[in-house]
């Protein structure tokens, strides 16, 4: 029977997923199909993957931490980060992942000898991202719009801000993990404390994809090295095919195979 998988968002017109993980089930032959879904009630989560009968998901924004509640089993990184952006259902269970991590920390491959980094944003791509850059020897520290969302980060051992009590400090590379500039034209943090950062750091890095937004918009115009995050996407997506398929294709093939949306669109 054919199987069906899609990603939860909201919003997720915007998702380049569908076309992805579609590109790579029909190059590899393997009879699924993967759409979209609108939740704006993160708490539906599981109910509606089970009304849907999924075979698996991904989660997007703001529900990632909504999904890392919504499933039965948790791989140990998921765990540790409390945040889940690929479920697999298995006997009628929900197995959760993180695959943001590890497909960001592919997406950076090419900076070297970079060591400081500054996170925007205190959701469950931040939490993902700080812990696999810390794990894998980079100083990271956090800074958020609300003090209430470091907690966990302080619980981790971070040294975390919000915008009133942010102090300058040298940053090499600054991550925006927040939605501002998603689909609005807001930046992450406020335009003072950007240009601080901008006067020391080398490299900046959106997690959004598919469109400049106004936080790399400036960081061009400052003159830094500019990422957004169509290489993390690329990379999150084929380990998260990996799960979905049980690893039974190369990851060479489907990183060809998904490649392929990002020529379509
Ligand atoms: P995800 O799980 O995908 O990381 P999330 O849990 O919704 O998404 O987290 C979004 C983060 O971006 C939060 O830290 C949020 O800040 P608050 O804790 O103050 O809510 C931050 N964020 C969202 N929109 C923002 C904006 N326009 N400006 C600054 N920060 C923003």
């Amino acid at each position: 029977m054919r199987e069906l998988f899609a990603i939860f968002g909201d919003p997720v017109s915007h998702s380049k997923s569908p076309l992805m993980h579609n590109c790579a089930f029909k190059a590899l032959k393997y009879d699924a199909c993967y759409t979209r879904y609108h939740l704006s009630d993160g708490s539906r989560l599981r109910e509606k993957f089970f009304e849907l009968d999924l075979a698996g998901a991904n989660i997007t924004v703001p529900h990632k931490e909504e999904a890392f509640r919504a499933c039965d089993e948790l791989d140990e990184f998921a765990l540790k980060v409390g945040s889940v952006n690929t479920i697999v259902k298995r006997d009628g269970k929900l197995y959760g992942y993180n695959t943001d991590a590890t497909g960001f920390l592919k997406s950076i491959e090419e900076f070297k000898d970079f060591k400081k980094i500054l996170i925007l944003g205190a959701g469950g791509t931040s939490k993902a991202l700080s812990v696999i850059l810390r794990d894998n020897g980079y100083e990271v520290e956090i800074l958020n719009r609300s003090q209430a969302r470091l907690t966990p980060f302080i619980a981790l051992g971070f040294k975390t801000y919000s915008f009133d009590t942010f102090s300058m400090t040298n940053f090499d590379i600054i991550i925006n993990t927040t939605s501002a500039g998603l689909s609005d034209n807001s930046l992450p943090v406020p335009l003072n404390i950007l240009t601080l950062l901008f006067d020391k750091a080398v490299i900046c890095i959106d997690i959004i994809y598919g469109k400049e937004t106004p936080f790399l918009k400036l960081a061009k115009e400052a003159k830094k090295i500019t990422k957004d995050g169509s290489d993390m996407l690329l990379h999150q997506g084929i380990k998260a095919f990996e799960h979905f398929t049980q690893y039974r294709f190369d990851s060479q093939e489907i990183h060809d195979a998904m490649k392929k949306a990002f020529i379509l669109s």
